[in-house]
């Protein structure tokens, strides 16, 4: 069992991995990205106000993610499975209401994953995937995003001493590999 974040900038490949990992150790997998774009898709009233900023690339207001997090995290029976969590935390607030809400679920993280990509290579696999939110505007804006407010997520992790950097260029299975060595699978 393992209690574990992915974090790296968007394109970085922390989807597609996330997604290997679960169904290969059947770890809980928890994309906010995705419980978003589902909200958004169904015109529930949070996905209304999700829509406002993913739009623009920006980040969708804490109070929101932290709650659908906390019922996610519930759900999939964590404290017994374990989990994987993908696009959460983004920002240093959110760090820290991540590590109050395991706290009260009597929960903790065992490490926090960083894939590397270098930003020429993360704007060639968005432009060819092509998802709504993957034009060449947006996806500067994301990247702005990222650097401001997730670059203090990497560091508040590094000084705790559970992050586990894996550089995420090269062949999807060779990635892969470094990240199972990493995470001791
Ligand atoms: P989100 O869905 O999290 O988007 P993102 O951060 O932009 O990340 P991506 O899903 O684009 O990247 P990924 O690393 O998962 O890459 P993937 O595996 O697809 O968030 C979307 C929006 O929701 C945000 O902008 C924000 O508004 C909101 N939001 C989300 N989280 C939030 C939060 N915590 N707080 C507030 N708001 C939040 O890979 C990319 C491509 O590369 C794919 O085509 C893939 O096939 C390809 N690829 C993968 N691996 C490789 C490889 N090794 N070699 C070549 N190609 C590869």
């Amino acid at each position: 069992m393992i209690k574990v974040v992915f974090l790296g900038p968007p394109g970085a490949g922390k989807g597609t991995q996330a997604k290997i990992i679960s169904q290969k150790y059947n770890i809980p997998l928890i994309v906010l990205g995705d419980i978003l774009r589902e909200a958004v898709k169904n015109q529930t009233e949070l996905g209304k106000i999700a829509k406002k900023y993913m739009d623009k690339g920006e980040l969708v207001p804490d109070e929101i993610v932290c709650k659908i997090i906390k019922e996610a995290l519930i759900k999939v029976n964590a404290k017994e499975r374990g989990f994987i969590l993908d696009g959460f935390p983004r920002t240093l607030e959110q760090a820290k209401a991540l590590e109050k809400m395991l706290k009260e679920l009597d929960l903790s993280l065992d490490k926090v994953l960083f894939l590397d990509v270098p930003d020429e290579e993360l704007i060639k696999r968005m432009l060819a995937r092509g998802r709504e939110d993957d034009t060449v505007d947006i996806i500067k804006n994301r990247l702005k995003v990222y650097y401001e407010k997730t670059t203090p997520v990497i560091n508040y992790y590094e000084e705790k001493g559970i992050l586990e950097k894996v550089d995420g260029l090269g062949d999807v299975d060779k990635v892969t590999l470094r990240i199972e060595k990493a995470l001791g699978l």
